[in-house]
């Protein structure tokens, strides 16, 4: 299998230095994390962990497609950062043996940057566009013949000499990721024929994650110490191999050999990681809402703006798990904090009746 990346097509989405104060834990992928995910990145189907039904369903597809000798069907994988959609087109490129072609929605600026990228495509190779949601409206258009028929329309000359020409691709197979699901047009959506949608994951599975991932950066960890930073990760694999690195930091300064539960423990709450996973940005977050909105609800904007932080960061990396673990919930006129945002800071709820 080859690997093709564009770098002038692939642009690091964590450059916006509004996210550095809270780069350390937020799943958004770091530089670190660029490199260090190249030896951790599960490369097969069978060494994905977790997500047992989305993994047992595209395991029955690239079969019958192997079976029927024809590429897949295009594949939209959806969920919050660091879940491994990234990984799944790697692998599925990986199980299909095509090659994988990586680029991003923002950065594909103009159709025309995508007709190179396409026409060098062979019968069965992986197209995998990040972001996908972020495509501009013109983009997306282009795109659609090539995701239906396998054709491309391009205009040469202008004016009355302008004459449109079709192109006939070889059948690939598109994998669109997306954090955000809802920004997808409905055109585009129903282009693809399999949608995946990844969930945050159980402890056991990032304790497996995290087991595996320290047998390759030879950590003597115990079990234990496994699960406790698989509590801490907030149901997200990438956030389990940083907490583990960083666990690995701390033991070598502190000249620990064997790491236990209780020096991974004492590592993340260096970090500022609480026993429930939160940072010093999360907790920001949340007593910002008690504090300063009486708890909600507030809406994204208002909130965005309070924090200085992007929307998107908000939208994306930190509220998915603050719902998901019921410290947030999410209503028609905006978030609001539920009781265990308030006995979690030791914030007592003042009766909204008496304002
Ligand atoms: N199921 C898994 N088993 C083992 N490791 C995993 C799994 N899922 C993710 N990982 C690890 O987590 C890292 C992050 O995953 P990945 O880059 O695929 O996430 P992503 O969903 O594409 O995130 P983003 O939305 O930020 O692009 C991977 O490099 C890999 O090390
Ligand atoms: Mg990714």
């Amino acid at each position: 299998m080859g690997q093709e990346y564009n770098p002038v097509l692939v642009k690091n989405k964590n450059n916006n230095p509004k996210n550095a104060s809270s780069a350390l834990i937020k799943a958004r992928e770091s530089d670190e994390d660029v490199v260090l995910n190249l030896s951790l990145r599960p490369a097969r189907l069978s060494e994905f962990i977790g997500q047992k039904d989305l993994a047992d369903n595209l395991k029955i597809a690239i079969s019958a497609a192997g079976i029927r000798g024809e590429p897949l069907e295009h594949i939209l994988f959806d969920g919050p950062p660091g879940l491994g959609k990234t990984s799944l087109a790697h692998i599925v490129s990986h199980e299909m043996s095509g090659k994988i072609t990586a680029t991003s929605g923002p950065a594909i600026e103009r159709a025309g940057d995508l007709i190179g990228i396409l026409t060098n495509l062979e019968k069965g190779d992986i197209l995998f566009i990040d972001e996908i949601h972020r495509l501009s409206k013109v983009v997306e258009e282009f795109l659609y013949p090539a995701m239906e028929n396998f054709q491309i329309d391009f205009i040469i000359d202008k004016g009355p000499y302008a004459k449109t020409i079709k192109f006939n691709l070889k059948p690939f197979t598109l994998i669109g990721a997306t954090t955000r699901q809802g920004l997808l047009s409905s055109p585009l959506r129903g282009r693809f024929g399999m949608f995946y949608h990844l969930d945050f994951y159980e402890v056991e599975d990032l304790a497996k994650i995290i087991r595996n991932s320290a047998k390759l950066l030879s950590m003597d960890i115990d079990e234990e110490a496994c699960r406790s930073i698989g509590q801490r990760a907030r149901g997200t694999p990438r956030i389990a191999n940083r907490l583990l690195r960083r666990t690995r930091d701390y033991a070598q300064v502190n000249k620990i050999k064997n790491i236990n539960a209780e020096s991974a423990c004492s590592a993340l709450d260096n970090l500022g990681v609480d026993t429930m996973g939160l940072d010093d940005f999360d907790r920001k977050v949340l007593r910002t809402i008690i504090e300063t909105y009486s708890g909600g609800p507030v809406g994204i904007e208002s909130l965005a703006a309070t924090l200085n932080e992007e929307i998107d960061t908000l939208a994306d990396a930190v509220e998915p798990y603050l719902l998901k673990a019921g410290f947030l919930k999410r209503t028609p006129r905006g978030r609001e904090a539920m009781d265990l945002a308030f006995t979690h800071l030791g914030l007592p709820r003042k009766h909204k009746e008496l304002f």
